[in-house]
């Protein structure tokens, strides 16, 4: 099954081709620099360039592909969560080719999506195989842990109940005046300088919280840690970049001692943990996690780090697989902004 996807959830414009779930054979990404200087996504501005981008886009994903339009079996767009104006402009496209064409279309959610990318690799295990799995979605937008004991069926154990890691991140950045986005750059520096203990807090859950009926254990809260970073600047300012690199990485480290922590509780039981989002990328993350699944021999699924951000090879691969919602149903969905697998 080939399958043409789109993705226009956020500041990323993308098309891409996928065949039986895995084989990527093209995917063309546009990450919008439009927002840089307001150091964060303008809704506006991002859907304006997915209605200017898209149409090229596409037509460049197919190029690169090699294929005709006969050649495509259906349609896949990310339908949610996200931003309302981005992913209009991408549902609303592939409703619109789908109907054209007379294909299926398959209206796929971003965050499953984004465990799929860990399968885009094509040394990772079959995705019916690898269970059963813990999967951690980490990214600007979200945060969120699931458990997976049967393939397709995600179970919400553990999410973040105020800001996503990469928000977090991004936050950070800003008020260090590093630029956006702040992941990348809190990255680099932390490289540069190992963390002290304990500067910054782990930003725990308290019981009694509202945390949907989810184990206060699992959730993760980084709402308190932004505010932590704006009293130790305004009572200890760093005097030279050396102080703010050593800041970022304190920061950085509390982020991801969180993130591990909660993997590590909710290990139990599992063999594999899959990660993906734009935050895997993060290079003191992946070590972390690394060495907690050496300790508990659990096979690490990783997401290439072409396909950690978002990108449509992760949905196009999804839909290849069997997975979202498809048939005349789709057509009447509209987008789902908060769409939860
Ligand atoms: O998955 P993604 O491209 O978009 C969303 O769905 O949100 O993730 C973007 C997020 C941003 O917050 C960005 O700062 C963060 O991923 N990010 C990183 C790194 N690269 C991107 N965070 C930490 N370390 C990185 N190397
Ligand atoms: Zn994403």
């Amino acid at each position: 099954m080939i399958v043409l996807g789109i993705e226009t959830s956020c500041d990323e414009t993308s098309a891409a081709i996928v065949k039986d779930g895995r084989t990527i054979l093209s995917n063309v990404v546009h990450t919008q620099a439009e927002h840089t200087p307001y150091g964060g996504v303008v809704p506006e501005i991002a859907s304006r360039c997915h209605i200017m981008l898209l149409p090229g886009i596409i037509k460049q994903a197919m190029e690169e592909a090699k294929l005709s339009w006969n050649e495509i079996d259906a349609i896949a767009a990310t339908r949610g969560p996200g931003l309302a104006s981005s992913l209009l402009v991408g549902w609303s496209t592939a409703k619109g080719l789908a109907r054209k064409l007379n294909k299926p279309l398959i209206a796929i959610n971003h965050i499953e999506a984004h465990v799929h990318s860990v399968f885009l690799n094509p040394s990772a295990p079959d995705p019916h195989e690898a269970l059963p799995m813990l999967a951690l979605a980490v990214s600007g937008g979200h945060s969120s842990l699931f458990k997976i004991q049967e393939y397709g069926k995600l179970e919400l154990i553990g999410r973040t109940v105020d800001d996503a890691a990469g928000e977090a991140l991004d936050k950070a950045a800003k008020l260090l005046k590093l630029g956006y986005p702040g992941g990348p750059i809190i990255d680099k520096l932390g490289r540069t300088t190992p963390p002290r203990k304990n500067i910054f807090p782990e930003g725990r859950v308290r019981e009694g919280t509202e945390t949907g009926g989810l184990n206060h254990e699992l959730c993760m809260s980084f709402s308190g840690l932004k505010t932590s970073l704006l009293h130790y600047v305004t009572h200890t300012p760093p005097t030279c970049d050396a102080d703010v690199a050593q800041i970022a990485s304190d920061y950085q480290e509390a982020v991801v001692n969180a993130i591990v922590k909660r993997c590590d509780k909710a290990l139990v039981g599992m063999k594999y943990l899959a990660v993906g989002g734009g935050v895997s990328l993060n290079s003191r993350l992946r070590e972390k996690l690394m060495e907690l699944c050496d300790k508990r021999k659990v096979q690490l699924l990783l997401a290439l780090p072409k396909h950690c951000g978002d990108n449509a090879a992760m949905i196009a691969g999804l839909a290849g697989m069997g997975r979202g919602i498809t048939g005349e149903e789709a057509f009447a969905l509209d987008i789902a902004p908060s769409w939860q697998p």
